[in-house]
């Protein structure tokens, strides 16, 4: 039987590559030196697109496939692929949910940590020298018993609270609706009031059309001087603009960003900020995490030319 043709759109590690290139015929787009080419030559014969979270499909690679039938996603977030197109095609989607929940969770809380307690910065302080030179490192924020505020309680923000709760911070979320299994965490509609009455303000919301900015100047401003905002989310859940502003002039106190608008090249004016902990959209990458993600992401393919259902279909 011939194998059939995938398109894939970012690199993958070797213990994924090595199988994919085994079970189907992989069209590596990211190697390709004019994509515009390499996309209108191997795009007939694709019936499968192999991406990551952050990179998608968009309508111009999916309108270059015609006999494409299954996008398989290897992240949980989908928000890069165009789902009207796939929609108006019949195309399936499928991502990588629960496996890299803990992993996120785990990533977002030590960032808020490592923040409060200057780790960074207390590090340095040890190795340049200062600690000798200077003295005690100067003092840091308390993290246990302050407020935290989650914006988006799915599995991840859920994963978020539970590991909060272990640091008695009192906890509060925002989501479209009262979850059942927020065991008495407080309810608040509003993502203003959310902030306002939060010392630490973690973005959790799956990234859509609708979601875009949910987190702009008035939750910002609402969060204040001496509040922390942490997103493991998309940057597309920020205003990005009035984040750098707030930060820039002390309305917010600081933030914890593993997520960058056109990341990875991120506005410089970041990395001018001393109250700004920045990461490399990691917070999925652990050997264990990433093994299970490659795997969902083959076995999702497997299963959809096998003419099996889906393990985990969004679309
Ligand atoms: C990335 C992610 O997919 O799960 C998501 O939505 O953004 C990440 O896990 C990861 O960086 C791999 O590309």
């Amino acid at each position: 039987m011939t194998k059939p043709h995938v398109l894939q759109v970012g690199p993958y590690p070797e213990w994924d590559q090595v199988p994919l290139d085994a079970a189907f015929h992989m069209h590596r787009y990211f190697e390709a030196p004019d994509k515009a080419s390499f996309l209108a030559e191997v795009g007939p014969q694709i019936r499968g697109i192999a991406t990551r979270g952050e990179l998608g499909a968009n309508a111009a690679m999916i309108a270059a496939c015609p006999q494409l039938e299954v996008i398989s996603v290897y992240g949980v977030g989908y928000d890069a692929v165009d789902l009207a197109a796939c929609r108006d095609r019949g195309i399936r989607v499928t991502n990588t949910p629960d496996v890299l929940t803990n992993d996120v969770a785990d990533l977002g809380v030590a960032m808020m940590l490592v923040q409060s307690r200057g780790m960074i910065g207390a590090e340095t302080w040890v190795r340049d020298g200062s600690w000798a030179a200077k003295g005690l490192y100067p003092l840091q924020r308390r993290v246990w018993g302050k407020r935290a505020g989650v914006l988006g309680l799915g599995r991840i923000g859920f994963e978020v609270a539970k590991r909060l709760a272990g640091f008695d911070l009192e906890i509060a979320y925002s989501d479209v609706g009262p979850k059942d299994y927020a065991k008495g965490w407080e309810f608040i509609a509003d993502p203003v009031a959310l902030a306002a009455r939060s010392d630490f303000l973690f973005v959790t919301l799956a990234a859509s059309a609708a979601t875009r900015h949910i987190v702009g100047a008035q939750v910002i401003e609402a969060l204040g001087p001496e509040g922390m905002l942490i997103n493991i989310s998309r940057a597309s859940n920020i205003d990005e603009e009035a984040l750098l502003s707030a930060l820039e002039t002390g309305k917010l106190g600081s933030a914890a960003l593993d997520v960058f608008e056109g990341e990875p090249k991120l506005n410089p004016r970041f990395l001018a900020l001393p109250n700004v902990l920045v990461q490399p959209h990691h917070a999925s990458g652990t050997y264990e995490t990433r093994q299970a993600m490659g795997k969902l992401v083959r076995d999702n393919l497997t299963a959809h030319f096998a003419g099996q259902p889906l393990l985990t279909p969004v679309a």
